[in-house]
């Protein structure tokens, strides 16, 4: 795949079948994460795999109830804006949210990310994008959650059996699955309006209207 064609459209990618993930593409997926930089080239993270029906229902009503605490608090006012103003982009990622939340123990593979001695979460993100940049390659969505470590962190990691003192973190949860839809190109805000040059607040000097790979 044009590695373009993977950048522009590894979106969040929630609605998926439940059809289990290979072995094969589960050992691409985690070959790729560790190829990924890190500061000081420390490697200090933990990939851990979730595909037992008992482990994910363990998980299920701990997502579910984080989700409701940001939905109820940080997100409140965000979502009452879209609903009085018609924005449809941002009920629909609340939507596609939920929907994860509901549907949580659909999944077939959850993949927790944990890292240590990295207060910037700079040296985990790109091995966990990269994950998912892999899966996409392979035809499997995924979404980047972290809302289970913010609310359940505690929680979490005892039902997986993280230990509690070696400076474990949990950085993130990422779900996979075959997507029941398409992919597509992510809306964004173009470059030139979230982009400076020398000085902040100055033009970069050129214009993106329209992204520049297309399908
Ligand atoms: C740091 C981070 C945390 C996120 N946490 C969650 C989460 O807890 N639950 C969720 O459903 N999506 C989560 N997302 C996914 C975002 O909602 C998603 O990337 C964004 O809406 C863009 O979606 P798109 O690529 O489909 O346009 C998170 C993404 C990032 C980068």
């Amino acid at each position: 795949m044009d590695v373009f064609e993977a950048l522009y459209t590894t979106r969040a990618m929630r609605r998926v079948k439940p059809d289990p993930i290979p072995a094969e593409v589960q050992q691409r997926i985690l070959d790729a994460a560790v190829r990924a930089p890190s500061a000081g080239n420390t490697q200090g993270w933990r990939f851990l795999l979730v595909d037992d029906p008992e482990v994910k229902s363990k998980l299920g009503p701990l997502y579910r109830d984080a989700l409701g605490r940001l939905f109820e608090g940080h997100y409140k006012p965000m979502r009452e804006r879209a609903e009085a103003t018609g924005d449809t982009r941002t009920l629909s990622v609340l939507r596609s949210a939920r929907h994860l939340a509901d549907n949580f123990e659909s999944y077939p593979l959850l993949l927790f990310a944990f890292t240590r001695n990295d207060p910037s979460g700079g040296s985990i993100y790109p091995a966990v994008w990269s994950a998912q940049l892999a899966a996409r390659a392979f035809g499997v969505g995924s979404a980047l959650t972290s809302v289970l470590g913010l609310f359940h962190a505690a929680e979490t990691m005892r039902i997986l059996g993280v230990p509690e003192d070696k400076g474990w973190q949990m950085a993130c949860m990422v779900t996979f699955g075959y997507p029941t839809g398409r992919w597509g190109v992510a809306p964004r805000r173009p470059a030139h309006e979230v982009a400076f040059r020398n000085q902040w607040g100055e033009p970069v000097g050129f214009e993106i209207p329209e992204p520049l790979w297309e399908p």
